[in-house]
Formats: structure tokens, sequence, C-alpha cells
């Protein structure tokens, strides 16, 4: 992992420099690490786009507004902008324009006296990814020359196996896996980051993390939002595509990985990896799809997902998924990893819920429930309200032996300032050159064949929005004597 020593200063190039996704996160995570002195001193920012027409003067205005939606103040956005930041139009992305681009690139660090330390982010649409690759490449962009180069690729990374391995085959031409920066946001969030420090720093939870102690895992990312405004590329894609094949189940790899034999970027990724080739794809009869019905969320009337604007009327894409696999393996044999997320859920909750085994035997029975104590759970957020619960029996006083569930409790908040954005987390690593946090080509590949056999299933449980999801995912845990802990 990086050593937190300041990056070398780069040409950072953003292509779709002027799409909703630079605007929302890149370039306000890009100007907070500037203010906060974690980019090298002097690095400049490009933005890369289709539009002829704009002028740097043009796309720092627009820069400008950006970060003040993303509440950076005015001073921080001046200095910022009018010292860094230019504009170069792609074109039709034709070779011309990929060494127009080098052109540029190399008056811009001649002006700023840099020596070569460039970084790529393909923040396009997927279908631009290929070609875009093929233009840096073809005009010598890929490194070499005495240049330092690092390609950042943002999801999705392919639309199932297949395409993966055909723009892994496609990058690889270019780069090499030491270049690449897959982007998963999760991994930059500080509360997934601890999963590995809260795992291999406390022995007393890592010695009960196995088969012997545990008995369920469920990992879940509720959000009240819906598809406004992206469904014309939520409609080809679904929640099984959107969040399971990546955030979740990277979330899963860092729960169920074993140690690794050094903090390195590869050691990690190779534990990862191994938990993945370990679990089974999902039985066909251990997927819940579901799509949300008009419902009521906070009091607001919200309407079904089919009448969303370019939402196809006989849509059977997902918004929420359940599933359970079985990490194959001699820690976790026979211990279920169930995980749901979905759209229009009633809050924002993401969560790893450990529920770990009943005693062996009952000693305090009790009279409503049986033996069936509420057994210990630990509860980790990771947002919002970020920190560790864990559950555990306590006599209830001046009664002969009945139990009450307590809770030990962790918050972020209280112990620490403000958690940093994931984006600045993930750009800072991508300038020091740690791949840490980003996605291996087996990687990606390994989660791709895992879902392979369930991305053309249709069939979907409708649920009203403002609900936990169709019944159907309650009764996938039901049927083993189990129920979701969150929330
Ligand atoms: C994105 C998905 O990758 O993650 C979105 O495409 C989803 O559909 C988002 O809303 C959730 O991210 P976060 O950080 O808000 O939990």
């Amino acid at each position: 992992m990086s050593d937190g020593a300041r990056p070398a200063p780069h040409v950072f190039a953003v292509f779709g420099g002027a799409g909703d996704l630079a605007k929302r996160k890149l370039l306000p995570a890009l100007c907070r690490a500037a203010m906060a002195d974690r980019l090298g001193e002097g690095t400049v920012i490009l933005g890369i786009g289709r539009d002829s027409e704009m002028t740097d003067d043009a796309y720092r205005q627009l820069v400008r507004e950006a970060l003040a939606e993303g509440g950076i103040s005015e001073a921080d956005q001046d200095a910022w902008c009018d010292r860094c930041v230019y504009y170069q139009s792609i074109g039709d992305g034709e070779a011309q324009d990929y060494t127009a681009l080098r052109v540029r690139i190399e008056a811009i660090e001649a002006a700023h006296d840099l020596s070569g330390h460039r970084a790529f982010y393909l923040a396009t649409p997927p279908g631009a990814f290929a070609p875009t690759v093929r233009g840096l490449g073809g005009a010598g962009l890929n490194g070499g020359d005495g240049t330092t180069v690092r390609l950042v690729v943002e999801k999705p990374f392919g639309h199932d196996l297949e395409s993966a391995q055909e723009l892994n085959r496609i990058v690889h031409d270019h780069f090499d896996e030491s270049q690449i920066y897959r982007i998963d946001h999760y991994l930059g969030k500080e509360t997934v980051q601890n999963l590995l420090a809260f795992r291999f720093a406390n022995p007393v939870f890592e010695s009960l993390w196995n088969r012997h102690y545990v008995d369920n895992v469920q990992i879940t990312v509720a959000e009240p939002l819906g598809v406004e405004g992206r469904a014309g590329y939520y409609d080809g894609v679904g929640a099984l595509r959107d969040m399971i094949q990546n955030h979740l189940t990277q979330i899963l790899t860092l729960v169920a990985m074993e140690a690794p034999v050094s903090m390195e970027a590869d050691a990690i990724r190779n534990e990862k990896v191994r938990v993945l080739h370990s679990t089974d794809p999902p039985d066909p009869d251990d997927l819940v799809r579901g799509q949300y019905e008009r419902g009521t969320l906070d009091g607001q009337a919200v309407p079904a997902y089919r009448d969303a604007e370019a939402v196809r009327d006989d849509s059977t894409a997902e918004t929420f998924v359940a599933l359970k696999l079985n990490v194959d393996n001699w820690r976790w044999k026979d211990v279920p990893f169930y995980l749901r997320t979905g759209k229009r859920l009633p809050e924002a909750r993401s969560q790893i819920a450990v529920t770990f085994r009943e005693p062996p035997v009952c000693f305090f029975q009790d009279a409503e429930a049986g033996c069936d104590l509420d057994t210990n759970v630990l509860l980790i957020t990771l947002q919002p309200n970020e920190g560790f619960d864990l559950r555990f029996q306590v006599k209830t006083p001046s009664t002969p032996m009945a139990m009450s569930p307590q809770t030990l409790r962790f918050r972020y908040n209280e112990a620490f300032d403000s958690l940093p954005d994931a984006y600045e987390t993930l750009l800072v690593d991508v300038l020091q050159g740690d791949q840490t946090l980003f996605v291996r080509s087996d990687e990606v590949e390994a989660a791709w064949t895992l879902y392979e056999p369930l991305l053309d299933r249709t069939d979907v449980a409708p649920y009203d929005a403002g609900t936990w999801g169709p019944p159907e995912a309650d009764q996938l845990l039901e049927r083993e004597g189990c129920r979701w802990r969150t929330p």
C-alpha cells in the first residue's frame, strides 16, 4: 500500500472531462486533493472531450461551476482553475486527433516544466474505452520515451465475461497490467479499506472468522434513489451488473480472503482472486431479481421503475437483487454469504452483518423465543453513520436468568474527523502508482465468471418502492432458518 508520500507532478487527463462523472466526482476530488497538497506540486488537469468549440477558458468556467456544486470555496476554485486546468478536443477520435493530443500534452509539459508523468482517466461511456485505448497506443501515449503513463478505467469493465476478456486483450495490446487502474469506487471508501485493518490487526475477531464460529454473512447495499436521469444506461444493465458483480463482490472478497503474505498490492489481490476461484456460481434458485413498482418513500409517492423516462414499458431490468453464494473453501465451507442490493429501498445503508453461531447448549431458554436467543452479530456499517456494532447477551438485572441483547458500539465520527472521499483516495493512489485498491484483470474476469450463468435471466419479482424488496428475498433466507439483519 502507498506510503502517503507526495506523488510526482503529473498531467492528469480526463476523457469525458465535461461529462457527469467528471463534474460530480473527479474534478471536485482532484481540487480537494490539490488543496490538501496531496497532488504533486504543479500537477495539471487536462479535460478531453468531443466539443471542438470549447476553449480553455470555457472549460475553466465549467470546472468552476462543478467545484461550486461540490462545495469548494470560490478562492480555491480560482486558485486551482486559473493555474492548472486546460481543455483539448479529441474530435472524432481519429489518429490525427490523438497526435494533436500528444502535441498538446508535450506543450503543456514544456510550459509547466513537467517531466512526463501522465495519467489518462477514461470517464466516458463504456463503448468509448476500446477506441480510446487504441488511440492512445497509436499515438505513442502509452509510455516509453522517458514518460510514465497510467491508465484509469471506470466501470463497467465489460458487460459479461467475453466482453471483459476482449477489453482486457485490447488494453493489454497497448498497456502493461502494471499501468492499469480499474476503478471500483467502493474500494476507495475508508470503511471498505478498513476491512483489512479490522481483520488483520485484531486477532480477537480473526480467530473467530471461519466456519466454526460464523453462521452466515450478509452484505447489503440499499439505496432510496431510483434511476432518474440514468435510465438509458441502467435499463440495459440492471443491479446484477451495476452493483453485485463489482461493488458487493469486492466487499465479499475482502471479508472472505485469507491473510495476504504482505500488504503489497499483488499479495492482497492474489488472495481476493482466490476467494472468487473458490466461490461457486449461485444456484438459479438462490437468485431473486426484483423491480420496483410505485410506492411511498419518506412520505412521498414514487413512480414505478417502468414509468421512468427511457425505460421500456416491458423492461425486465432488475432494480433489486438478493442471492446466496457459497465460498467453497477450508475456511468458509457451508457458511452462506447473502448479498442484497436495490434501488428505492427505504433508506441508504451499506452494511455487512456477520452472524455468529448459537451456543452449542441452550441454558437460557426464553419462554417466548424458546432457544432462539438473538445470537452474537457483528454489524459493520460502511455508510452512512459508519461504524461497528457487536451484539451480545447480558443477563437482565433482577430476573432469574433472562437475556437481554446489548451492543458494543464504535462510530467513526466520534473518533475521527470526517472521512475522505473515495475518489480522492483513489486518484491520489493512481498518481502514487499504488494498485492495491484497483481491480486486476484476472479479478474482473473471475467476478464475471461467477455471475455469467445468471446474466440472461428475465424474471422479475415486483416490490413496492419504499420496502425492502420482494417477499422472495426474505424467503431466500427463511427457508434456511435465517433472516436479514439489515435494517
Ligand atoms: C455506482 C452505480 O457504481 O454506485 C450506481 O452505478 C449506484 O447505480 C452507486 O447508485 C452507489 O455508490 P455510492 O457510493 O453512492 O454508494
